[in-house]
């Protein structure tokens, strides 16, 4: 399949700014050619109207305390025992890095990428070491991360298959280190997930494990299945 056809929905939409970074607006009901006000930005990128832009860091954290977000968790325990130490890691998606903050303290280095700023804020704050405030949506992400750093590992919760089209990681894996194995750790709502293996086996990389589980469970009782993915590639396979 083309680029065009896998991104032909994308092209159709338009797009706005949010916080310096261009992004589609996700929300098929908005008025097309209205421009979005400052707060219904932060609608876009966090699909929750109530917050202010300020208030996202906050709004995010109590929210997925009120949903039992597990995802994060059931991704690191399956990846930790496959982890070398000392890791260079991104987090696309990264929020507030609530994901990227356990590893932290394991010893890793964590980047992340986020296109909303203030989110990125809270990641720094964790002790993220550099943040990219842009979108994940990029047709070479070399665009946008410099060539002096380089990863072993790429790690998102809640952003592929929820906000953006897995296909997307196909043009983020030229951030990975080419000269050793490297891994990538993803999880996200199983609905829209269904080909992520395979975008990434056309890689080169190998699923090293899979996993079905919920991500989070919404006021009303709902349990969420989240896709659970982790793979790796060998170094030079790519
Ligand atoms: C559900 S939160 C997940 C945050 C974090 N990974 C976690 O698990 O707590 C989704 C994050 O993706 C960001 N996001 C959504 N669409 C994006 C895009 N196209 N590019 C970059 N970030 C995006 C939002 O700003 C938000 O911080």
């Amino acid at each position: 399949m083309s680029l065009y056809e896998v991104h032909r929905d994308d092209l159709n939409r338009p797009w706005m700014v949010c916080e310096g970074a261009k992004i589609r607006i996700l929300h098929d009901e908005r008025e097309k050619f209205k421009p979005p006000s400052r707060d219904e930005a932060v609608h876009v990128s966090s699909k929750m109207s109530e917050w202010t832009v300020e208030d996202a860091p906050s709004g995010y954290e109590r929210l997925i305390e009120k949903l039992n977000y597990q995802a994060p968790a059931h991704l690191l325990r399956m990846l930790r025992p496959r982890l070398p130490p000392a890791q260079n890691i991104l987090d696309i998606g990264a929020g507030t890095g609530f994901l990227g903050a356990p590893l932290i303290e394991e010893g890793h280095t964590l980047d992340g990428l986020d296109f909303s700023r203030v989110m990125l804020s809270k990641a720094k704050e964790r002790g993220y070491r550099q943040t990219f405030c842009a979108s994940a949506e990029q047709l070479d992400m070399r665009d946008i991360i410099p060539s002096s750093f380089s990863y072993d590992v790429l790690i998102s919760c809640g952003l592929y298959g929820d906000f953006v089209h897995p296909s997307w990681i196909t043009h983020t894996l030229g951030v990975l280190r080419r000269d050793r194995e490297s891994y990538v750790a993803i999880a996200g709502r199983s609905e829209n997930l269904d080909n992520l293996d395979m975008y990434l086996e056309n890689e080169g990389f190998r699923i090293l494990a899979w996993d079905e589980n919920i991500g989070h469970i919404t006021s009303q009782g709902f349990e969420i299945p989240y896709v659970y993915l982790i793979s790796i590639v060998a170094g030079g396979n790519r």
